[in-house]
């Protein structure tokens, strides 16, 4: 099968498209055709190798070659112990440890996937899983968002962002995001009720305090995370600086006995159940998969250095089947 293969750490022109083994799927797995892989933040850091944690499945060079996380396609073969599904179900989930999914084909845990909606395209369905779950677990779950809270969402034009603009105004907040110059007006389309461009101003020097914030792209100190949250306010951190995230473990609970501020890393729990959750708020039209831009998969270094320009509103969609009938 066709692949976007990797061999180090760089930018997109390490991606090659290359000619590799077609999988065969385990006992609790499925072979899914991909018609759809969506990229995020993750892919990108895989790509790169930075920061540190993006190295955790290979220090000097990536041991699992392929990247691509959030995938639709349609079953081809399942193992013979899988129970949800068949061959001919149009399916859509998260690839295990974000890899595998910029591909004709990839092997999936059946516990991984959803059902698509048939209201879905396969292209829609692949934007949701990451981000919609980190999304979910961050506003609903951790932050417990009430009607008329003041939430902020940094990071809020990427894939996990968008998503939790949305949700946070679902869930009746007065919302707050940032991103770049370019993302404004996009995430103002969003239902950001106020936005700030990260490049003019820092939202921890402001003065203004948040009941949430959920920061997808953490690199301040913690101390000035703390100024930003109104007493009892929670910020969680979904990714970001190595140097930022240790100092919330290390310093995050002497924080909170101190001052009564929440501030943790966000681990995220990936669960069918959530998925099918946030799928049903795209079905029914209370949130929309925010996608910019398709690409085919021989395009994808194209569309990993539109998303690392910074050049992304929402998600950036590759449509396997697009270059490669089948
Ligand atoms: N905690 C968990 O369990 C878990 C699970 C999965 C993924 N993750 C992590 O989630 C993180 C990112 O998620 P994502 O997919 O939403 O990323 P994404 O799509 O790349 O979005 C990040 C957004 O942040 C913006 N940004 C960049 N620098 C900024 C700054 N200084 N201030 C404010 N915004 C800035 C980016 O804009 P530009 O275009 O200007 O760069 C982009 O719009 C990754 O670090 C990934 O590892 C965590």
């Amino acid at each position: 099968m066709k692949a976007i293969v990797y061999h180090q750490y760089g930018s997109p022109d390490v991606l090659k498209l290359e000619e590799v083994e077609k999988p065969t799927p385990k006992d609790n797995e499925v072979l899914v055709k991909i018609r759809a892989v969506s990229i995020n933040g993750s892919d990108w850091e895989g790509l790169r190798g930075k920061p540190l944690y993006a190295r955790l499945g290979g220090l000097r060079k990536p041991s699992n070659k392929i990247l691509g996380s959030d995938i639709a396609g349609r079953v081809e073969i399942a193992g013979k112990n899988v129970r949800e599904f068949q061959t001919g179900d149009e399916v859509f989930g998260e690839m295990p440890e974000y890899r595998g999914g910029f591909a004709e084909y990839a092997c999936v845990p059946e516990t991984a996937l959803i059902r698509k909606p048939a209201s879905l395209t396969f292209e829609e369905a692949a934007a949701i899983p990451q981000g919609a779950v980190i999304a979910l677990q961050g506003i609903r779950d951790q932050g417990q968002v009430q009607p008329g809270q003041k939430v902020l969402i940094n990071g809020a034009g990427g894939s996990a962002g968008t998503f939790a603009v949305q949700l946070a105004k679902y869930y009746g907040a007065d919302v707050t995001g940032v991103d770049n110059t370019f993302k404004l007006d996009f995430l103002r389309s969003l239902g950001a009720d106020h936005v700030i461009d990260y490049t003019r101003e820092d939202f921890a020097k402001s003065g203004k305090q948040y009941d949430l914030v959920l920061d997808v792209i953490a690199h301040r100190s913690v101390f000035s995370y703390a100024r930003a949250l109104k007493p009892n306010g929670s910020c969680f951190f979904v990714g970001g600086s190595v140097a930022t995230l240790f100092q919330i473990l290390l310093l995050g609970p002497w924080i909170r006995r101190a001052t009564g501020k929440n501030l943790r890393l966000l681990v995220v729990q990936r669960n069918q159940k959530d998925l099918a959750f946030m799928t049903e708020l795209c079905v029914t039209g209370k949130i929309v998969p925010a996608i910019d831009r398709r690409y085919p998969l021989s395009e994808v270094q194209d569309a990993l250095r539109y998303v690392g320009q910074g050049r992304a509103k929402g998600k950036v969609v590759i449509t396997v089947e697009q270059n490669n009938k089948k």
